[in-house]
């Protein structure tokens, strides 16, 4: 049996710096894994690029492509955008593309894909009037956004620890949506 894809998208928020476990946690469940990261997100994990574009097997991406150019990536069965930003949560429930990971997102939103979204927010962020907006928004577009009880529990500013961001519930999650 062929094996299933993820995109696996991140932000500029702390977890993204586990990605290289991740992506490991994620091929034993059996994904081919793409990795795409908005452009802060790549200069955070500058150094470890080559080393999670040979643990993939796959091109980590953080541009659009040329117009000249084709697709890289096999289309995916489940997309996954954690550490999920304020900023980032934001522009794609405008439906905003600054960015290659916003793109995919939005892309993924309007073509009904098995879509997961796991904030990575304090609880500053999360009492923005914006971020309820957006993860409703989010929500009612099908989109399945892991926060609160079985997902990502904002802490207080300065008191979260990247160690405890559930990436366990993300790719379970992932698991179930592309069955
Ligand atoms: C050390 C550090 C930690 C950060 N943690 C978070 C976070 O957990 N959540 C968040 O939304 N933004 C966080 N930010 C801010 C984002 O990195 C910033 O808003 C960035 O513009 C997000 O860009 P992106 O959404 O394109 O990745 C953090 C910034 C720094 C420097």
């Amino acid at each position: 049996m062929a094996s299933r894809v993820l995109h696996l998208l991140s932000c500029a928020a702390p977890p993204v710096l586990d990605l290289p476990d991740v992506v490991e946690r994620a091929k034993a469940d059996g994904w081919t894994v793409c990795v795409g990261l908005t452009p802060t997100a790549a200069d955070w994990l500058a150094n470890e690029l080559p080393a999670l574009q040979q643990q993939t097997g796959n091109p980590v991406r953080s541009t659009p492509r040329r117009p000249e150019d084709g697709e890289v990536w096999p289309s995916a069965d489940a997309v996954l955008l954690a550490p999920a930003t304020l900023n980032t949560i934001n522009t794609v429930a405008l439906g905003l593309t600054p960015n290659f990971v916003a793109g995919c997102v939005t892309e993924a939103i309007g073509k009904r894909w098995p879509l997961i979204v796991m904030p990575c927010v304090n609880s500053a962020y999360a009492t923005h009037p914006q971020f309820g907006r957006s993860v409703a928004t989010l929500r009612s577009a099908g989109v399945q956004v892991l926060l609160g009880k079985g997902g990502f529990q904002p802490n207080p500013p300065g008191q979260g620890d990247r160690k405890t961001y559930p990436w366990g519930l993300a790719l379970a999650a992932a698991g179930s949506c592309a069955q």
